[in-house]
């Protein structure tokens, strides 16, 4: 439900243009926040590839002006593909890492100086079941996603004396445009989710948004450094 419990929030969000990353946005501005949208394709307030080496700092250069500062951030893009590892050529897996774990960190470092002046920054990283446990053909999206989770932890400690929370939002499996052709091309993946999911369901981008606007919350004001599982309990079965 919408409320005002962000309204003094100023956000980036990457990978805003779908999915996880469009229902983020959304929610956020629901709850008050002003929301700074980057992405590499779709309508968007900064279009570009966020692995660029100065895509990030000219990202937030924008934001901070066009909002009059910076105290939370969401870096929601990523890829994903099966990929067996025979065969698995190193340009691939390197674009996995850059993508998913590099971006993050280049994101995260350049917006240190903004969040540690606000007093009260925020960070919430996507991680995945991934980056806890692995799966056939996952090596480079499960390698880096372990990476962010590891990430994130570090830098929970390194600016928690600022009053920043970093915490790494965990989500199952997720119907998006990422995960479509899967669950498409192999109904029996699709079932296979939904059926270990005690909850019995696919999640729906929306399920993992409302997660991250309670850690961008005061409400989460307590809470740094945590793999936070959204999988509709699908992890805790064997
Ligand atoms: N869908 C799932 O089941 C699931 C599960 C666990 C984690 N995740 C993670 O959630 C995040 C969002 O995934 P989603 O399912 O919403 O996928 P999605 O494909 O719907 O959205 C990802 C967005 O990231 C953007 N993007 C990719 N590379 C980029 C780049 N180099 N520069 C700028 N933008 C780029 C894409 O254009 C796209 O709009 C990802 O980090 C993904 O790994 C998804």
């Amino acid at each position: 439900m919408a409320s005002d419990r962000l309204k003094n929030r100023k956000a980036i969000v990457t990978g805003a243009a779908s999915g996880i990353g469009a229902a983020t946005a959304a929610r956020l501005r629901a709850d008050g926040a002003q929301v700074f949208t980057a992405d590499v394709q779709g309508d968007v307030d900064f279009s570009g590839d966020l692995t660029a080496p100065d895509a990030n700092a000219r990202l937030i250069e924008q934001a901070v002006a066009a909002m009059g500062g910076l105290d939370t951030l969401v870096p929601c893009a990523g890829i994903s593909a099966f990929h067996p590892l025979e065969g698995h050529d190193d340009a691939y897996f390197l674009r996995v890492l850059e993508v998913n774990l590099v971006a993050v960190f280049r994101l995260v470092r350049d917006a240190t100086p903004h969040l540690k002046a606000a007093g009260n920054g925020r960070i919430v990283t996507i991680g995945s079941t991934t980056s806890s446990h692995g799966d056939e053909g996952l090596s480079a999206y499960s390698a880096s996603k372990h990476a962010v989770l590891g990430f994130t932890k570090s830098v929970a400690a390194e600016l928690g004396p600022f009053g920043v929370t970093v915490n790494c939002v965990q989500p199952g499996a997720i119907a998006t445009p990422m995960t479509a052709p899967a669950f498409t091309q192999m109904p029996e993946f699709r079932t296979f989710w939904e059926n270990k999911a005690p909850l019995r369901r696919l999640g729906q981008p929306e399920d993992i948004a409302d997660v991250i606007a309670f850690l961008c919350s005061d409400d989460a004001r307590f809470m740094s450094g945590h793999g936070v599982w959204v999988d509709g309990g699908a992890m805790v079965r064997h």
